[in-house]
Formats: structure tokens, sequence, C-alpha cells
């Protein structure tokens, strides 16, 4: 009786391989073109001083002002030397290139009064680490198109261990700020560059679309409380490839939004194609999904993803209240080593912004395909605790293969959870073996660019 379902699935788990492989038609395919800007400006000539002194936050200013004026000329560049650039937060504009040439250095301030002071985003309601305002990120997009952060591997250096700090001791005022952040803006290319010691998230397209992100370097140090890598939010038609993320908190987390702020925004993240990244989280997750989701996260697509010295692997975290959804989500090609637990679906995770959510708003966690997977030196294959009332369902594991570090009689943990499994080492639980459970299994990506259920 088991052996047809699971040959039926094996065949067309393969056919879709087949389909979707190197030469397959993910988001990450379509070709973002970049224009070469017919204008350009150095920040020199706005009297900046790369001393790593001098703040610089008007000369930014000053230029991009000067640069809007090419917005309907074919956009402009500006261009940002070697040097040591201190500055506040400052706003970019569209159709705009700012480039980093090699040895360039964007520094963020280190005094909280050169970062601008904002409401927090209507998906949040209240506000994430403290009620009430936040500070403005670094780099900011609000209602932008057709801009591109690129260069030679320069450098955005937040300086963030004051803030890391202040986190720990709470004495903010305010929630603490990201590196960069793009808010309802679409068609944003960020490419060979270099993140560090970002304050908290380092690279924030929340409500945006048409969002490709690739050959960036991540780094925060272990310890630094609540870092994050790169965190699409309520944002749909992203791509990230080719990245190297090392984080104090989660490297890549999908999110949108927080219980009823996040479902009455209710703009979910969805068609996201993640490949070829390496991670690393020293205290959280390689890939998060949640817990923040309560506008739904779906049609994710991730592909050869190396993650290692992490504390949790791939993690999809909700809890009661969220509502939204995180499903059709195919992961597939991912090496593991040196991981705690290599997977994990938490429905009992993370806080609520007040006392106003409605615990009857219950999170679905459904259709989620996990396959081709190496692992070594793992100390937890799975723990998989769903929700007694909406338990996760159709979570189907294929050709999963890890080594266990402990003598751990139960490598799984199971409950509120079901799904199928194929292929997997060491033996999953009952819960995720359920052969009447394959059918409902989720496929990799259609030519489209649309994940379809088999
Ligand atoms: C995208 O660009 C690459 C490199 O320029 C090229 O090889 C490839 O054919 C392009 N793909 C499409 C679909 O145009
Ligand atoms: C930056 O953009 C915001 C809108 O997001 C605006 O309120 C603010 O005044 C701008 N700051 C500067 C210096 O232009
Ligand atoms: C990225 O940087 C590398 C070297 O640092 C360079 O060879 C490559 O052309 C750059 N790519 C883009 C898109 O600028
Ligand atoms: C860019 O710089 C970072 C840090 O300096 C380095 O780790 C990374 O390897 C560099 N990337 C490239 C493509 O040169
Ligand atoms: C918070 O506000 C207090 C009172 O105005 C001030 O003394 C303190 O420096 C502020 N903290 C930060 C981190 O800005
Ligand atoms: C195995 O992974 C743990 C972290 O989970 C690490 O502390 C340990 O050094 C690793 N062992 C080996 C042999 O690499
Ligand atoms: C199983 O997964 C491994 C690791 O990704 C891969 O090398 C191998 O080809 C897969 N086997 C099948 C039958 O797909
Ligand atoms: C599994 O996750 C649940 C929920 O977070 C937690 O209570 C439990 O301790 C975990 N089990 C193990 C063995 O880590």
């Amino acid at each position: 009786m088991k052996m047809p379902v699971a040959l039926l699935l094996l065949l067309a788990l393969c056919n879709a391989i087949k389909i979707h492989g190197e030469e397959s038609n993910g988001l990450c395919d379509v070709n973002l073109t970049l224009r070469s800007r017919p204008h350009s400006v150095s920040i020199l000539e706005f009297g900046a001083v790369g001393d790593g002194k001098t703040l610089n936050t008007i000369a930014f200013q000053n230029a991009i002002f000067y640069l809007k004026s090419f917005a309907d000329k074919g956009g402009a560049q500006l261009y940002v030397p070697p040097g040591r650039w201190l500055t506040g937060s400052f706003n970019l504009t569209s159709h705009l290139t700012l480039f980093l040439e090699k040895g360039a250095v964007i520094l963020g301030s280190q005094d909280p009064s050169h970062w601008d002071i904002v409401e927090p985003l209507p998906s949040y309601g209240p506000g994430t680490e403290l009620p009430g305002k936040r500070y403005r990120s670094l780099v900011n997009g609000y209602m932008l198109r057709d801009v591109v952060i690129t260069g030679d591997n320069g450098t955005i250096d937040g300086q963030g261990s004051v803030w890391w700090e202040w986190f720990t001791s709470h004495s903010l005022n305010y929630s603490c700020p990201h590196l960069v952040e793009f808010v309802s803006s679409e068609s944003i290319l960020v490419s060979n560059i270099t993140f560090l010691n970002a304050p908290a998230y380092n690279m924030h397209p929340v409500y945006c679309s048409h969002v490709h992100i690739h050959h960036i370097t991540v780094y925060a140090p272990p310890g630094s409380p609540y870092t994050v890598g790169i965190v699409p939010d309520s944002s749909d038609n992203v791509c990230i490839e080719d990245c190297s993320i090392s984080m104090g908190y989660d490297a890549i987390a999908l999110k949108s939004g927080w219980d009823e702020y996040g479902i009455a925004y209710g703009r979910p993240t969805a068609n996201v194609h993640i490949r070829r990244v390496q991670l690393q989280s020293f205290s959280g997750s390689s890939l998060a999904f949640g817990s923040q989701m309560s506008g739904g996260i779906s049609d994710v697509q991730v592909q050869q993803l190396h993650l290692y010295d992490s504390l949790t692997g791939i993690e999809f975290r909700t809890t009661k209240g969220r509502g939204g959804y995180i499903k059709e989500i195919a992961i597939s090609d991912v090496n593991m080593l040196n991981i705690k637990t290599a997977f994990g679906a938490n429905g009992h995770f993370g806080s609520h912004p007040d006392d106003k959510f409605d615990p009857d708003a219950l999170p679905l966690v459904a259709k989620i395909t996990i396959q081709n997977i190496i692992g070594t030196n793992i100390s937890m294959a799975g723990n998989f605790t769903g929700i007694e009332e909406s338990p996760f369902t159709s979570i189907c594991l294929s050709n999963v293969s890890l080594s266990i570090n402990s003598a751990s009689s139960s490598p799984w943990q199971c409950s509120y959870v079901s799904g199928f499994s194929e292929s997997v080492f060491p033996e999953p639980c009952s819960e995720l073996n359920n052969p009447d459970a394959s059918s409902s299994c989720f496929s990799l990506l259609k030519p489209n660019g649309r994940a379809a259920v088999l």
C-alpha cells in the first residue's frame, strides 16, 4: 500500500526537478537589468570628508536632493570614493544608483540624535522592541522605484555596538534602527557590497515589490542581540542569491506583520526565491519564517543553501493570535554543518504587540516540502510543535540524511503536525510518516514562477 504512493511522489518530485533545475525560470532568473546612469556625481562635490570623524549627513542629503532632478533623465549615480564616511540617517530617491567604491565605508553615527525618529510601521501596530516611535534606518527609501545600491564591495557599517548595549541594558527610548530600509518601493537592486554591525536588521524591504539582492556579505558578531541579515517583510517578488550572511540572531527572516495589525494591513510576503546562500546564526535560525507572519507568507522557493554553526537551521515560527499563514514553501539542496536543531516548526513562538490580539486568530502552517538535505554534526533532527486547534499539515520530507551527534534517543519531536516522508534518516516521528498525506505534498515551482500543488 505504501510503496506505490511513495513511488508516485518520487516520480513527481523528479519531474519537478527536471523542469525547474538550474535552467529553470525561478524568480531569480528574471534579469533585472542594471542600466548605467547617464549622470554621476561624487559625494566629494558636496563637501563630504572621509576621515571617519566629520559628520556627512548634510552632504548625503544635499547630493541626493540634487540628483532628484535627474529622475526623468535616466537617473543618476552618487559615487562614494574610498574613505570612511560618517553619517546619520539619510533618504534615497528614485532612479538612483548609490555606488560604493572599493575601500569606501559608510559609517553609521553612534550618536542617536543623528538618527531621525519616525512612527512605527502600520503592520506592527505600536512598534516592535518598544511601544511607540522608532529610529529611522541609516539609509532609507520611501515610495521609490528603480534604486540600486552597489559597488566594488564597499561597506555600510552601522557601528552597532552602542545600540546592542542600549538594547541589552533596556536604555533605548525608541526601537532600534536598521541599516537599509525600503518602504513601499519597487524595483530595488542591492549587490556587491558588505553590511557590517547593523543596530538591528541589515536589509529591510517592507511593502515592496521586485527586490533583487545578490553578492552581498553581511556580518554581525556573536552576541549582538537580534541582529538579522535580510528581512523580506510584506514584500513580493524577492530574489536573494549568492550571499554570505553571519548574524547574531537570524540570517534571513521572512515576515509579514504582527497579530491584529498585520492581519488588518493584510500584505503577504509572497513569491520569494532564495538560492546559493551561506547562512550562519549564532542564537537564532539560519533561515526563519515568522514569527511575525500575520499578513501571510507563501510561494517561497529555496535552493542550494549552506547552513553552518547555527542554533537552528530552518525554522517556521508562529503562535495563536497571529492569524495569517505559512504555506507553499519548497526547500531543496541544503547542506548543514554543526547545527543544534536542523528543522524547527514552533506554534508557540514570540510575544504579542498588546493585549488586543484575537486568541482565536489561528495561523495556518501547511504545504512545506523539504528535500535533498545532508546534515553533519546535528544535535536534533527536527522539533515540530504545532498548535492543537490548528495543527501543521502537509509537511513533507524527502531524501534527508542527518548525522546526529548526540545519544538522544528521539532525534525528532512532534506534536500537532502531520505529513509524509520518504528516504529520511534518522527515521522521523510517525506523525510525519503518513502515506495518506503524500497526495498533498507540495512540489517545486512551475516554469511560470508560481508554486503548485502536486
Ligand atoms: C540574464 O543575464 C545573463 C547574464 O547577462 C544571461 O546569460 C542570461 O541569458 C539572461 N537571461 C535572460 C532570461 O535574459
Ligand atoms: C526622508 O523621507 C521621509 C519620508 O519617508 C520624510 O518624512 C523626511 O522628511 C525625509 N528627510 C529628509 C531629510 O529629506
Ligand atoms: C561585483 O564585484 C566584482 C569584484 O568585486 C566585479 O568583478 C563584478 O563585476 C561586480 N558586479 C557588479 C554587478 O557590479
Ligand atoms: C567583501 O568584503 C568582505 C569583508 O571585507 C569580505 O569578507 C568578502 O569576501 C568580500 N567579497 C568579495 C566578493 O570580495
Ligand atoms: C533616553 O532618554 C534619556 C532621557 O532623555 C536620555 O538621558 C538617554 O540618553 C536616552 N537614551 C538613549 C540611548 O538615547
Ligand atoms: C558540533 O557542533 C557543535 C555546535 O552545535 C559544536 O560546538 C561542535 O564543536 C561541533 N563538533 C565538531 C566535531 O565539529
Ligand atoms: C539526495 O540529496 C543529496 C543532497 O542534496 C543529493 O546529492 C542527491 O542527489 C539526492 N538524491 C536524490 C535521489 O535525489
Ligand atoms: C521543542 O520545541 C518546544 C516548543 O518550543 C519546546 O518546548 C521543547 O522543549 C523543544 N524540544 C526540545 C527537545 O528541544
